[in-house]
């Protein structure tokens, strides 16, 4: 298949994917699959849509980002509750569709978790949001927008909700399961790192784009009071290479008192010693999934070590040991589609306890230890940043060999995710915008300064 034709077709089959709002474009469908029951894949998620609205504005098309940022913006929870049942402040949907009702009018219907399976809590959508608007400035240079007293309170809401007063002693979020990209039960209670990687990028954001006013002070302070702990405590807690799971090996547990090496009392019976210890490669090393009382959780999660490169939460030596990861354990981490959703996968009695018994998730399918295409536009943009040049390479032609025979699919099942997902849709969105994202930043390596950010002196 000659590439361009690849490129062209995909652009075409975003476009289709395309929402109105009273003639005006304002997000895309996560599917557009026929075959089956749509649930609820005919509606718009945020965080599907944030490589869509990259795809867009690298087209010159900002008219539907910035319309998909304003309608969301929009559903926004904003007033305080006082049964305390709506959900908080600041929170933003999952995802949105168009209703049309009898009277020939359109509303947009928004689902905070209300509806969905699960009825799982969308933490990541308002971190997102953040991250697409900060692209959007960088792209557009519409400061004013970002400036707008709608914007900067939406920020503020979203900031309020991150740093409230909480039960917790830790700098990162607790969340409950399924809180992020993988919507379903999976062990991710807690304190996982997608989401902690997602809160510092919108930390630094905030930084950026609220004004120094009155209105913000107290969000700014407390922005910059976190934003050192959270990184310290990421970068050193989170971190596994060698040196530290030789560290953790000899950890004396039951330790108390400020000076504790062993603060999370890690019991190294629960490490995986036998399998981590001959997989981590020499200089590899990578950013644990999560992390709590007596809990290292030692799988691989690609969308938290890839935004951790892509924001700069993780120093330059530590975003190369993780580049080093994905090359040398190349067949493992990305096999025969770009890229494992996490790895390995959970078995066994895990798998019945972590999971809920849950068949969608069965070993080596879906979220657990599925190849999701859409994860190629991260896995390019940090090969970018960290000049490994090749890996990009590798795994745009490994990609384009089979996204179009295979329609576009959502995931990819098996240990080297060479089966198409047993209940993968088909022109899946974000796996179409997820390739073009990564097919131009390919070629104009500058687009990655609206999706990555500077080192901190
Ligand atoms: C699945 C994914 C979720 C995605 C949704 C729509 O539930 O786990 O991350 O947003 O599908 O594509």
């Amino acid at each position: 298949m000659e590439i361009k034709k690849l490129i062209d077709l995909g652009w075409q089959a975003l476009d289709d994917s395309i929402i109105y709002y009273y003639d005006r474009p304002v997000g895309t469908v996560a599917a557009q699959d026929s075959s089956t029951d749509p649930l609820n894949y005919d509606q718009c998620f945020i965080r599907d849509f944030i490589p869509c609205g990259i795809a867009f504005l690298i087209k010159g098309q900002t008219e539907i980002v910035k319309n998909f940022l304003t309608h969301t913006l929009k559903l926004q929870i904003k007033e305080r509750q006082l049964d305390f049942l709506e959900p908080g402040r600041g929170i933003m949907p999952a995802s949105f569709k168009v209703i049309h009702n009898k009277q020939g009018e359109q509303y947009l219907k928004a689902d905070f978790g209300n509806d969905a399976i699960g009825r799982v809590t969308p933490v990541d959508s308002c971190l997102w949001w953040v991250f697409l608007l900060r692209a959007y400035v960088e792209c557009t240079e519409e400061y004013s927008f970002a400036h707008s007293p709608e914007v900067q309170k939406c920020i503020r809401l979203i900031m309020e909700l991150c740093l409230s007063a909480r039960f917790d002693m830790f700098p990162t979020l607790l969340v409950p399961d399924g809180s992020c990209m993988i919507d379903r039960r999976m062990g991710l209670n807690g304190h996982p790192l997608e989401i902690q990687v997602l809160f510092y990028t919108a930390l630094k954001v905030a930084e950026e784009l609220l004004l120094d006013n009155q209105e913000n002070d107290r969000i700014i302070q407390a922005v910059h009071n976190r934003l050192n702990p959270l990184t310290i405590h990421i970068r050193q807690h989170y971190w596994l290479d060698l040196d530290r799971i030789n560290t953790i090996y000899r950890y004396k547990g039951e330790e108390y008192g400020e000076e504790a090496p062993n603060q999370f009392n890690i019991y190294s019976d629960s490490i995986p010693y036998a399998q981590l210890s001959e997989w981590l490669p020499e200089d590899g090393g990578y950013l644990a999934g999560n992390l709590g009382p007596s809990q290292l959780d030692c799988r691989f999660f690609s969308v938290g070590n890839l935004v951790a490169i892509l924001s700069s939460l993780t120093e330059n030596w530590q975003s190369q040991a993780i580049m080093n990861t994905i090359e040398q354990k190349w067949d493992d981490l990305v096999g025969y589609m770009p890229m494992k959703i996490c790895f390995p996968a959970i078995k066994d009695r895990d798998w019945q306890i972590m999971t809920g018994c849950d068949p969608k998730n069965r070993p080596w399918s879906y979220h657990n230890g599925g190849n999701w295409p859409v994860l190629l536009w991260l896995l390019v943009a940090c090969a970018q940043k960290t000049d490994r040049i090749n890996i990009s390479k590798k795994a745009i032609e490994i990609a384009m060999k089979r996204l179009l025979k295979d329609e576009w699919a959502e995931y990819y099942d098996g240990k080297n995710g060479r089966l198409v997902g047993k209940e993968a849709r088909k022109y899946q969105t974000w796996t179409i915008s997820g390739f073009l994202v990564a097919q131009e930043l390919m070629n104009n390596p500058e687009y990655l300064q609206w999706i990555s950010f500077a080192q901190k002196k």
